[in-house]
């Protein structure tokens, strides 16, 4: 494959000669074109060495004026790792006035599947103009690897890391055409009404399913987020679709799945257990109804009642009879062999493919690692959500699935 690599002056530009070393000793021909900042991080004796090709940073060379256009139309994909801000703001807003942006535009009118890989410092990450950029650049059909949480090149810790080479690798030279594929994914807690301005709930935010939907939606799948009217939302564009109590969530998943093709669901709302069945305030029997505010009392008794299990019944639901169930169990045990048979309980059941568990001990503001199970033999370690979706993307991409034998990567 004819890569076209174009650079521009990050911390991560060391990083990313791994992806020149890495893609030249597979097989592909890099051509890099930088910015002159990137001369700033790296030489060009490296880029050159690793590459086996002459880099480019300026659009006026001698004899090679219309390099820019010769490069765009010669590359089969191009990607601009790492992706500074600038650099970011100034493609979005249609600016082509150094060897990079000029190519950039060239390339992308010209319809090359385009993949950019930021990388910054947090705050330069959220500044709106970056935000906006990166919104305007993805409706563009431009493939966004988001950049990771962790510890900055600066000493901060926040999201701004470049994605790691050996995932922008897997990402970027995917065959598989992911644009028909279609992802559900469930997020946020459900509201159980005990009057018009009273429920019980539970403490989900809905972070990780809105970070699912925005990995998804990043590598070009056609995402739709089913989320609690309180959720974090998806910052990516997705079709959204809201739900309050478990009997909304449970009607509009049944007519989501019987009414789309949906490829995979990722169900990772928390999903009350109960709802509330009867009322007794005073010892006196009261009818719930969502459109009235019932007395404070002395006493009030809830009896509530078990709400089935919705995951159990994705598959009956689903228009498409392959669809690939990804269900969630949190548990609470410092128990090894209790984690595993509730993880297991869960997995045996029909229709589920694939289990990711995490413990709420393993949870902290700065942690959110899971375990993807695949089967009872099989298990995949996740450190964070992103890791988990690409476990998740790896599997239903490049595998042979098949319950019975287990997931084989190829
Ligand atoms: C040590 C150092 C590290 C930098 N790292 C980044 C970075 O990771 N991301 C970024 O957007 N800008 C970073 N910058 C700022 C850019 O280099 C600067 O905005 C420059 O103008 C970008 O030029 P270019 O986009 O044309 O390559 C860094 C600057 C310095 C001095």
């Amino acid at each position: 494959m004819n890569i076209l690599l174009l650079m521009s002056g990050s911390i991560a530009c060391a990083k990313t000669t791994g992806l020149i070393s890495l893609w030249s000793k597979k097989g592909h021909t890099v051509k890099v074109v930088c910015t002159t900042s990137v001369f700033q991080f790296i030489g060009k004796a490296t880029i050159e060495g690793l590459s086996g090709n002459a880099v480019i940073s300026s659009i006026f060379e001698e004899d090679n004026m219309m390099e820019h256009i010769h490069l765009s139309r010669w590359a089969d994909k191009v990607i601009l790792a790492p992706a500074t801000a600038n650099i970011i703001n100034k493609i979005a807003a249609g600016i082509a006035d150094d060897m990079v942006t000029t190519t950039w535009v060239a390339a992308l009118s010209l319809n090359k599947p385009m993949y950019i890989a930021p990388a910054m410092n947090s705050m330069m990450w959220v500044y709106p103009a970056t935000q906006e950029s990166i919104l305007k650049l993805q409706s563009w059909k431009v493939k966004i690897l988001l950049p990771q949480a962790g510890e900055l090149a600066c000493g901060e810790v926040g999201t701004g890391r470049l994605m790691e080479i050996n995932d922008i690798d897997k990402i970027f030279t995917l065959k598989i055409n992911k644009k028909d594929k279609h992802i559900l994914i469930t997020a946020g807690g459900t509201r159980e009404y005990v009057d018009g301005v009273r429920y019980i709930g539970n403490l989900s935010t809905g972070k990780t399913g809105a970070e699912v939907a925005d990995y998804f939606s990043a590598i070009g799948y056609h995402v739709t987020w089913l989320g609690a009217i309180n959720a974090v939302q998806p910052h990516l564009p997705c079709s959204k679709v809201f739900y309050e109590t478990f009997k909304d969530l449970a009607d509009t998943l049944k007519q989501q799945l019987q009414n789309n093709h949906f490829d995979t669901i990722i169900h990772a709302a928390a999903i009350s257990d109960f709802s509330v069945c009867t009322i007794k305030i005073n010892n006196q029997d009261i009818i719930a109804c969502r459109k009235t505010k019932l007395p404070t009392s002395d006493s009030m008794e809830l009896k509530l009642k078990r709400n089935p299990k919705l995951v159990s019944q994705l598959l009956q639901w689903s228009k498409n009879l392959h669809i690939k169930v990804v269900a969630f169990k949190l548990t609470n045990t410092d128990d090894s062999t209790k984690r595993q048979k509730a993880v297991y309980k869960l997995l045996r059941q029909d229709g589920i493919d694939f289990v990711a568990h995490n413990d709420l001990s393993d949870i902290c503001k700065k942690n959110h690692p899971f375990t993807l199970y695949i089967s009872e033999s099989e298990s995949i370690k996740c450190n964070n959500t992103q890791n988990l979706c690409k476990q998740i993307d790896l599997l239903q991409q490049d595998t042979i699935l098949t319950k019975d034998k287990g997931v084989k990567l190829l």
